[in-house]
């Protein structure tokens, strides 16, 4: 088990938390909370950072979700879980980070499950970053990446990654970038209604690639505060577009901004390969018909043997109909991997592409979105899938 911090004046609370985390728990009142993380942690007279930290929120939620807010920009590599009504709190602790909300009355076995997610969801960002101890300055955190990609064209790639990327923008404001990779035909800036001013080809040409702040001058900002590389205008510039530029550009961006995320061409050429070099975590989408199961398979099976495929990849299938005559089952035993999400057919999709308002905000309801939440919430607030690290090939 990992390490713990508690802070709760509840004996009762103390008790379970410790039992959840094998002993393996330091607790301390928290009356009153402090506002600075230093603050916490230096009472603990501990050298390392916790793995995750559990607040009581249960009398003070205000200041437990300030402090929480504070966790997750200062020292993101402590995982931080709230114990309140997640029906109250679940929200807002997403707003600021939080990985979890726990209920009070919270069984040991529910408590040590959480727990558990949490530390490997931490060791997984940890992976990525390097994180200082309190008291110390620096503080360099990579973002993760997350590169949406299919063997085939029309899977529903740019559906995934724009509504993915406004998402993440709306819990974080200002803190997601999306980048249009599908550099010859991208259709991003559509999907999103957007008229950009620079494009990747300026981007990566200029002396953005050199500066984060002349990089920052060239994004394109969407009203859900996320901002955006859009493709070239002409399919003519891609060709002075390279993979090392497009490598340095990710990697850049994934200093600056906590998620990247980018929409990829079909398949999977270089360009896609030198995104992938430096990703945290591949979407993997097919169709759900027999040639895109089988054109996965190819592709998960050719990331595989690249070191490219983390255990944090996501696997979707777009188009889901049962009456298709194939299963979910069939598709896993094609492509030798689990399934983790359907998106079903929607016209909703087709009118959110044409209208340039992302289908979240465009038709919250929709079958598609909700699906789309579900893959939110892998990424936000619940505790992301563990990665073994970049260029390790899963089980
Ligand atoms: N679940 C869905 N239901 C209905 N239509 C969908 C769905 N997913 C995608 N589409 C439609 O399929 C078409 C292709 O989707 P999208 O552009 O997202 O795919 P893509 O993989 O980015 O394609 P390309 O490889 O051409 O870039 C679009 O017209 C979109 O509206
Ligand atoms: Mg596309």
């Amino acid at each position: 088990m990992s390490n713990v911090l508690l802070a709760s004046d509840s004996s009762d609370l103390q008790s379970r938390i410790h039992e959840a985390a094998d002993g393996m728990c330091i607790a301390l009142p928290s009356r009153p909370l402090p506002a600075e993380p230093a603050q916490l942690l230096s009472k603990t007279h501990h050298e390392s950072l916790p793995d995750v930290l559990v607040l009581d929120a249960t009398e003070d939620p205000e200041g437990a979700l300030a402090l929480a807010a504070r966790f997750d920009q200062e020292l993101p590599g402590t995982g931080v879980v709230l114990i309140g009504d997640p029906a109250k709190l679940s929200v807002a602790a997403m707003r600021v980070g939080v990985r979890d909300v726990i209920a009070p009355e919270a069984g040991i076995q529910e408590m040590r499950a959480t727990l558990a997610r949490v530390a490997q969801a931490v060791e997984q960002r940890r992976a990525h970053s390097v994180v200082t101890l309190p008291g110390m300055p620096a503080l360099n955190v990579a973002g993760r990446v997350l590169t949406v990609l299919s063997p085939k064209g029309g899977a529903g790639k740019t559906t995934v990654a724009t509504n993915l990327a406004v998402g993440l923008a709306e819990a974080m404001p200002g803190a997601v970038v999306l980048v249009d990779l599908d550099v010859q035909f991208g259709d991003v800036a559509t999907a999103l209604a957007l008229e950009p001013e620079y494009t990747l080809e300026d981007v990566v040409q200029g002396s953005a690639l050199r500066d984060p702040i002349a990089l920052k001058t060239h994004l394109t900002h969407h009203q859900s505060g996320l901002l955006v590389v859009c493709a070239p205008d002409s399919p003519v510039a891609a060709d002075a577009i390279t993979s090392e530029q497009v490598g340095a550009l990710i990697s850049m961006l994934a200093q600056q901004f906590r998620f990247v995320v980018v929409d990829t061409a079909a398949g999977l050429e270089a360009r896609t390969l030198a995104a992938l070099d430096h990703t945290t975590d591949p979407v993997l989408l097919t169709t759900f018909d027999v040639a895109g199961s089988r054109g996965l398979r190819k592709e998960i099976a050719t990331l595989r043997e690249l070191g490219m495929l983390t255990n944090a990849r996501q696997v979707i299938l777009n188009f889901a109909d049962p009456k298709a005559g194939l299963s979910i089952g069939d598709v896993e035993a094609t492509i030798r991997s689990k399934v983790d999400l359907t998106l079903p057919h929607s016209k909703a999709v087709t009118a959110s592409l044409n209208t340039g308002i992302p289908l979240l905000q465009q038709s919250p309801r929709d079958a598609v979105s909700k699906q789309l939440r579900k893959l939110l919430s892998s990424y936000v607030a619940a505790p992301a899938r563990r990665a073994n690290g970049r260029h390790r090939t899963s089980s």
